[in-house]
């Protein structure tokens, strides 16, 4: 994700740019910067939100027709000045934003190292840009045609927006994978992420398709695809207002958030998943290998949703690696005194990177001799510098405060962690091993169609948005899901809502159950399934009311419960990257329903950077 501007026409670029920057600011505030042509290619790029690329450019030269702008949400390369957009190309005659994952850039780095390049930055557009202009160069053609042949060799998403200091008059855009809208001006055009930055000047947008180049003059918009042949714009009108927009047409961040699983989750695999292969590749895992298979134990130290997540590791890093591990609360685990091995490998599982519980457990660990292993999303993140190694979950800014996408992209990333290190300690079969690289392949079209009943769990949350009390309960690797659903439930509608494993209902709390009590089952279908519907039984012969996620299908549980949350099969030890969808949604239409601001409830903060 991040925030993608360029104007050309009769207007000053610049202001231009930064209103619509910070419009964007929403997909990422790494870092913001800025390129403008006039007599040459002048450059502004500062870490940090839009605001502090202003102060850097106050008394500066700003004049210019054509300009880029980004605000960058990094993937590759933390947040710095030196890893901010907008690159230069090492003739100096480019400038590029890129928003998106070039996912073959290691190789074509290598490549171009070879031949002489060296670079400015860490990340992987900067190699993209060089690629191009290498092209350029060794066969002396266009700008245009150079990123046609870079294109073809490109493995990845990108929106890429240059400017050429040898055509002055022109803006070259391409799209795969990465959103990219052109507004149509008289005599100007604006180019962005999304619709935000171009609905004051014009309502008339085109939507630019992958495999799409477009050569764009103050008054000429040309489409071409890879194969240099001319597309006809489809030009369309705006219906949709600023506000609107910023949430991608969704009412809430979180309810969009929610949306974006399919292609976050498909992002956080992107890469690093190849089924085709058999492998998983995630090079801050791989080069750490050896303390990580040889840890004595592993402690999973988190918050919140987090450390839901950390409870699914659990009983995944177990079953499949035979390593103990233990779950920790990070507030408990760091005023506690705990034993710490030398030989220990903890898991710092974080969003935001900025939890201050999560952080100083892991600073205390760290001192202790512990190796710190982060699953963090937000890059360059204070948990992610503070790790010896790690992978981000990519699943780009998470705007509402109660964790969705960033849940998901974490059970993701750590199943893959867990089958690296099985693979590793040789306590997998291969054909276990290929078999559940094939589960996890299939999750992203699995969460999109669980996503499906999005309108059965709106008209449900009508049903239950009065109750006062939930239980939600789960067995195995259902239960941390059962854990993060009355989580979810809590958060956003502000009714109490415990999670317990099925079987411990009778070890006291199923003295709660009577008529008025909904009972959330996560009651997927697994190694527990006989199990769950005895625990069914028992919640309905007192009379309580039953909501089930189930695998479609399972008419058992369909006969037995009051209202069934049906989602696609999956292996038991992947389920829960699907079971957990209708929990969100149940929750989010609940506090929709209940007109609570469910983007940001009340008492809580998206980052909670205090103790
Ligand atoms: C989850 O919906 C909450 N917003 C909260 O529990 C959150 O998971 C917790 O504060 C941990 O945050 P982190 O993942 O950024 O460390
Ligand atoms: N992969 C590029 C980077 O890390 C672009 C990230 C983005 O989409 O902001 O700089």
């Amino acid at each position: 994700m991040c925030g993608i501007v360029a104007y050309i026409g009769h207007r000053q670029a610049y202001p231009v740019i930064v209103k619509g920057l910070k419009r964007l600011e929403y997909r990422g505030y790494d870092s913001a910067g800025v390129a403008l042509l006039n007599h040459g290619v002048k450059l502004y790029k500062k870490k940090g939100k839009v605001a502090a690329l202003e102060e850097t450019t106050l008394g500066k030269d700003l004049d210019g027709h054509i300009g880029i702008g980004h605000t960058r949400w990094a993937t590759h390369g933390e947040p710095s000045d030196r890893n901010a957009h907008p690159h230069l190309s090492a003739n100096g005659k480019l400038a590029m934003i890129h928003n998106g994952i070039i996912e073959n850039y290691a190789l074509l780095k290598q490549e171009l190292i070879k031949k002489g390049y060296r670079f400015h930055s860490d990340t992987d557009t900067e190699v993209l840009l060089n690629f191009i202009e290498d092209i350029q160069e060794n066969n002396g053609s266009t700008l245009e045609e150079a990123l046609r042949i870079a294109l073809k060799r490109v493995v990845g998403a990108y929106v890429i927006v240059l400017i050429d200091k040898d055509n002055p008059d022109t803006l070259i855009a391409a799209r795969k994978g990465s959103p990219l809208v052109i507004g149509i001006g008289k005599g100007e055009h604006f180019l962005a992420s999304d619709a935000s930055p171009i609905v004051e000047y014009t309502k008339e947008v085109v939507y630019v398709n992958d495999y799409e180049i477009a050569i764009i003059k103050p008054d000429e918009l040309i489409l071409k695809n890879l194969g240099n042949e001319r597309q006809t714009p489809f030009i369309q009108k705006l219906d949709l207002e600023l506000a609107a927009i910023e949430k991608g047409g969704y009412d809430h961040f979180m309810l969009k958030e929610i949306f974006e699983q399919p292609s976050t989750i498909y992002d956080c695999l992107r890469g690093r998943l190849d089924v085709i292969q058999g492998t998983i590749t995630m090079s801050g895992i791989r080069n750490n290998m050896d303390k990580i298979k040889n840890a004595n134990r592993i402690l999973i130290v988190a918050c919140g949703t987090s450390w839901h997540a950390g409870l699914i590791a659990e009983y995944v890093i177990e079953e499949l690696c035979r390593i103990p591990v233990e779950v920790e609360y990070a507030s408990e685990f760091r005023y506690r005194n705990p034993i710490i091995h030398k030989g220990d490998m903890i898991i710092a599982i974080s969003q935001s990177g900025e939890t201050a519980d999560t952080l100083v457990a892991l600073e205390n660990a760290k001192e202790q001799g512990a190796v710190i292993l982060g699953v963090v999303n937000v890059v360059g993140s204070s948990i992610a510098r503070l790790s010896h190694a790690g992978a981000y979950t990519h699943a780009g800014p998470e705007i509402g405060v109660a964790s969705t996408k960033a849940f998901t992209a974490q059970l993701t990333v750590l199943t893959m962690v867990a089958l690296m290190i099985a693979k590793e300690r040789n306590t997998i079969t291969r054909d276990r091993y290929l078999h559940l690289l094939n589960e996890l392949n299939e999750v992203p079209e699995k969460v999109k169609k669980a996503l499906e009943a999005a309108e059965h769990i709106q008209k449900l949350a009508l049903k239950y948005k009065d109750v006062s009390d939930a239980l939600y309960l789960g067995r195995g690797y259902n239960f941390p899901v059962a854990l993060e659903g009355a989580l979810k439930l809590k958060e956003i509608s502000y009714i109490h809502a415990e999670g317990y494993p099925a079987a411990e209902m009778k070890h006291g709390p199923i003295a709660l159950v009577d008529e008025s009590l909904p009972v959330v089952f996560v009651a997927t279908r697994d190694t527990y399934h006989e199990k769950i519907i005895s625990n069914i039984q028992e919640i309905k012969a007192r009379k309580g009311k039953v909501i089930a996620v189930i695998t479609e299908g399972d008419e058992i549980i369909t006969a037995m419960a009051d209202d069934v949350l049906p989602v696609p099969e999956a292996d038991e030890l992947i389920a829960p990257i699907i079971s957990t969808i209708p929990l969100q949604l149940l929750s989010y239409y609940i506090g929709v329903a209940k007109g609570y601001d469910v983007d940001k409830p009340r008492n809580l903060a998206k980052s909670v950077t205090v103790e």
